[in-house]
């Protein structure tokens, strides 16, 4: 006895009752993935009629089996049903009511089934379910950006790479970047639900079953193409979570540029855009300050959404078929991810649709950091028919004279130019003013206001459509 305690005390910890309570802790899923109970009792109801519709079991088996399915489907929603942790998870918190419910035909709902096809189809029904969720809050975003890049098609900004002022861009063609990034999020969502679109259930444990049952009539019951062709693969694979975890990291990746473009554009020494209120905060110290919250949680958020991915990809690795409990492991990260993902797409989509776009600093910042070089480079090659190599060694010259006389290159002198190559005329002025450089690059998904506006409509019809 007092070894036991002694041991007890060592491994047992707040676990009064010992190894059974231990085990019992380790075991449950139920805190989580009641959040299954709507897919778990559709599930049981497609395949209580299933098994009538072969003859399994009665007619009348399956009415009463329906029905108490409903009424816990009521007793849910309303918030007056138990959950017990000793009974595990959905499936056995279900059927246990059940039995209480209508007695021993409750029984017979589990002929021809196992836990295992069983989760593996309410989890798929939920996350198919997500993956639309997750495309109409997409097609939110995108619209919101196509309003602000129409707005702006001819706002210019500077472009960056290095974080460096580069090129002078329009904010419109920079929207487009994101209506172009979240449409293929949209279209990896879209393909997604196509490939999951499949029924585990009528797998069983493994092997299939002896019983004759219909898969493609429950496959059909639930909104799912076709079953799945083996029944192995059936209850072993969570690929299907993976990818919706994939697409939710490389959504949520795009997100986080996005905000972290936000954090700075809308710092005072840019001054880009300024954020509503109701998207930023005040400071309990220094009254000046309005901070872009929202922006950076969408930003740390990513983390964990990106951390889900790792995670159930490393729990899944080293699993031999078929069914082992660890995928028990799947559903936190998956609910998480999803939830996580849902709010940063809805507070992005507020953000973008609310702030307010400070054309005037972009264009003064547009002008700094001699970001038409490239114009004037590409001038001497187009009027005077220098070799681009020679055009650029000029334009060079002509960018370290407009830093000694601290100017830019625009306020640069005829004579100055002509003193680094004589064949400058006064024409190139109209090439260094950035607005021109932005209307010149009218190259097929450039920068021109033009081509910025023909972006537009071409995602418009596509979005009505999608
Ligand atoms: N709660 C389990 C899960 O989420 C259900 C399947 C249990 N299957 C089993 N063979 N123990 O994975």
């Amino acid at each position: 006895m007092s070894d036991k305690k002694a041991s007890n005390q060592m491994w047992g910890g707040r676990f009064a009752s010992g190894p059974a309570a231990i085990m019992e802790a380790i075991n449950a899923s139920i805190s989580f993935d009641r959040k299954l109970y709507a897919q778990d009792i559709r599930g049981s109801i497609a395949h209580s009629e299933m098994l009538a519709q072969t003859g399994i079991i009665s007619a009348a088996d399956q009415e009463k089996i329906a029905h108490g399915l409903n009424t816990i489907l009521t007793e849910i929603e309303a918030g007056t049903f138990e959950f017990s942790t000793r009974l595990e998870d959905i499936h056995m918190n279900v059927e246990a009511r059940l039995a209480e419910l209508i007695g021993p035909a409750a029984g017979r709902l589990h002929t021809a089934r196992s836990r295992n096809d069983q989760v593996a189809v309410d989890l798929r029904l939920w996350v198919k379910d997500e993956c639309f969720r997750v495309a109409e809050a997409l097609k939110g975003l995108i619209a919101a950006f196509l309003e602000r890049a129409e707005e702006h098609a001819a706002t210019v900004m500077p472009g960056f790479t290095h974080m460096q002022a580069a090129q002078p861009v329009t904010f419109g063609h920079h929207c487009m970047a994101y209506v172009e990034m979240f449409s293929r999020d949209l279209s990896r969502v879209r393909d997604a639900i196509e490939r999951m679109d499949e029924s585990p259930l009528g797998a069983a444990a493994l092997a299939g079953t002896s019983f004759p049952i219909d898969r493609h009539q429950t496959a059909k019951a639930l909104g799912l193409r076709e079953p799945m062709r083996n029944s192995l693969d059936s209850v072993s694979d969570r690929d299907f979570a993976l990818e919706f975890l994939a697409i939710a990291a490389i959504c949520a990746t795009h997100l986080s540029r996005l905000a972290e473009e936000i954090i700075i554009w809308s710092t005072p020494q840019f001054g880009f855009v300024r954020l509503s209120d109701s998207f930023s905060t005040g400071s309990s110290i220094m009254p000046q300050k309005k901070n872009p919250d929202a922006a950076e949680l969408v930003r740390g958020k990513t983390g964990r959404v990106t951390g889900h991915l790792v995670g159930l990809l490393i729990v899944m690795k080293g699993m031999p078929l078929t069914y082992g409990k660890d995928m028990q492991e799947d559903k936190e990260s998956v609910f998480d991810a999803a939830e996580t993902l849902d709010l940063m797409l809805a507070a992005m989509t507020g953000m973008v649709r609310d702030m307010t776009v400070n054309t005037a600093a972009m264009k003064r910042a547009a002008g700094a950091g001699y970001s038409t070089a490239t114009d004037l480079a590409d001038w001497l090659v187009r009027t005077l028919g220098l070799p681009f190599r020679e055009a650029h060694h000029v334009t060079g010259r002509a960018v370290a004279l407009a830093e000694e006389k601290k100017v830019r290159l625009d306020r640069l002198l005829l004579e100055d130019l002509q003193s680094i190559h004589p064949g400058i005329t006064a024409d190139v002025f109209s090439v260094l003013a950035v607005q021109n450089s932005v209307k010149s690059r009218t190259s097929f998904g450039g920068t021109a206001p033009s081509e910025v506006r023909k972006q537009v409509r071409y995602w418009k019809k596509r979005l009505a459509k999608a």
